[in-house]
Order: C-alpha cells, then sequence, then structure tokens
C-alpha cells in the first residue's frame, strides 16, 4: 500500500531562506508521527505545505493520494488541520463555535447533530456546550479546536503543537482523545515540543534548519546515541550534524 504522506524533497523558500530544504519523507496510515525541532526548524511550514495551504518551491508531495500544489482541494477534502492558533471565536460558546465549522464543511442533517453529541461525549466536554470559548480553560480550548477539526471526519489529522502551554492534566486527557481516534484508524502528523509526547509517536523526526536530519522510532534513535532519553538523542543528533556542516 502507498504511504498515506509521501514527499520527495519537498522544499519551500522564502526569500534567500530555505524554510524546508528537501524533505523525503513517508508515513503510512495509522501511523502517529511527530515532527520535532528548535523554533524556527521549518516544522510549521512543512505541515502548511501537506495541508495544501503553502505551495512548495521545489520537490512533491502527496497526501491521501493527491498532490498537495495540483489537488490542494482534495487534499484538504480528507484531512483535518489544527493550527498553531486555531481560530475560535471567543465571544461564541462551544456549541456554536461546532455550528459555525459543521456550516463551513456543509455538515448538515440529523448526522450532524450525532457526530456533535459524539465528539462533546469523546472529549468530555458535554457539561460545557453553553459556554463562551474565551472562558474555557487552555486545556478546554484545544479540546474545542480539535472537535472543530474533526468534524468533517477527516482521514488525516494534523496538528501543530497543539498541547503548547496547555496543563499536564488536560495534556493527559487530549492523549487519550488522539490514542481513540488512532483506534478508529485515522492518522496524526503532529508537531510538539514535550518530549513526553515525541516518545509516545510510532515515529519521530528531527528537523534542524529545513532539513530533516533523522527519522526513526523514538527507541532507535535513543539506542543509536547511546541516549538515555530523547533530549540527549536530539541534542547528540543535531550537535553531530553541525560538526559536520563545519569541517
Ligand atoms: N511567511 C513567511 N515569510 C518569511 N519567512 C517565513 C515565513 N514563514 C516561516 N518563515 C521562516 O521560515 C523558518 C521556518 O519557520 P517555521 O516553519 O514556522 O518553523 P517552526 O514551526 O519549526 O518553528 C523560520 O526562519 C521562519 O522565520
Ligand atoms: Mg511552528
Amino acid at each position: 500500500m502507498p504511504a498515506i504522506i509521501d514527499t520527495r524533497d519537498l522544499t519551500r523558500r522564502f526569500g534567500a531562506l530555505a524554510a524546508v530544504d528537501h524533505l523525503t519523507l513517508a508515513v503510512e496510515e495509522g501511523e502517529i508521527f511527530g515532527l520535532v525541532g528548535p523554533d524556527g526548524a521549518g516544522k510549521t511550514t512543512t505541515l502548511r505545505m501537506l495541508c495544501g495551504l503553502l505551495d512548495p518551491t521545489e520537490g512533491s508531495a502527496r497526501v491521501a493520494g493527491h498532490d498537495v500544489a495540483r489537488e490542494p482541494q482534495a487534499v484538504k477534502d480528507q484531512i483535518g488541520y489544527m493550527a498553531q492558533r486555531f481560530g475560535l471565536y471567543g465571544d461564541l460558546t462551544v456549541q456554536e463555535n461546532m455550528d459555525f465549522y459543521a456550516d463551513l464543511f456543509g455538515i448538515t442533517g440529523t448526522f450532524r447533530g450525532e457526530l456533535t453529541e459524539q465528539l462533546l461525549r469523546m472529549t468530555r466536554m458535554e457539561p460545557f456546550g453553553d459556554r463562551q470559548a474565551s472562558r474555557l480553560s487552555g486545556g478546554m480550548k484545544q479540546k474545542l479546536a480539535l472537535m472543530c477539526t474533526l468534524l468533517h471526519r477527516p482521514r488525516i489529522l494534523f496538528l501543530d503543537e497543539p498541547t503548547n502551554g496547555v496543563d499536564p492534566v488536560s495534556r493527559r486527557d487530549f492523549w487519550a482523545i488522539l490514542y481513540q481516534l488512532l483506534k478508529e484508524g485515522i492518522t496524526v502528523f503532529m508537531t510538539t515540543s514535550y518530549l513526553d509526547e515525541a516518545e509516545r509517536c510510532n515515529r519521530v523526526g528531527l528537523m534542524h534548519k529545513g532539513k530533516l536530519i533523522r527519522c526513526a522510532p523514538p527507541e532507535t534513535m535513543k539506542a543509536d546515541t547511546g541516549s538515555l532519553n530523547l533530549e540527549g538523542a536530539f541534542l547528540k543528533t543535531i550537535f553531530t550534524v553541525e560538526q559536520e556542516a563545519r569541517l
């Protein structure tokens, strides 16, 4: 079976800067893949290209069987994208935000109500349907953003630092939801700056200055660098690449 995400030399330049530099990567259906790396490494730019929101300068990517540059709408139909700053309406309630996105995705009929209820149940947000989004905690806001992203039942979920700044308990809740979705067969492609989250991914891709410098299961990364934890593995890998660049 072909990979559900498949990129070849995917590149995006902003002027002289190669924000994403010849990135080649394949992700299988049902996988949870984590993209990590320092600020400015090119994670968000990669995600935006994979979601058909930003054209590659060079190279290509196929997502769910469609070319992101030639068929961006076909890609968007099959994916959900939760941006770093997802657009919730603070003065609308939880339910009204969901209605807004359901309208946007053209979801109608009895199915719409069932789906909304199911998502509220899954995220344990049922008691908060009437609460204004601006009055939700950080963790609940992220859960609401996730619900809105899931309304059109995407095959692939792209999450850009979804739990950034969220308290530990809400992060655990968020992960319980992700595991539930994975059980249902969804593919998750996420960026994170939390190492415990990277540990939970099937495979991790380490980006540095636009390049994917390593891509492996967390255990392999640790073993190959002789590190006890992922932080050590990442630092050693980046250090080695920097040294090679200097030679
Ligand atoms: N629209 C843009 N115009 C110019 N430079 C950009 C733009 N978007 C991102 N960049 C630059 O590309 C690099 C990668 O950014 P980004 O993909 O946001 O990294 P990350 O998500 O890993 O922090 C950064 O140096 C950033 O400043
Ligand atoms: Mg980013």
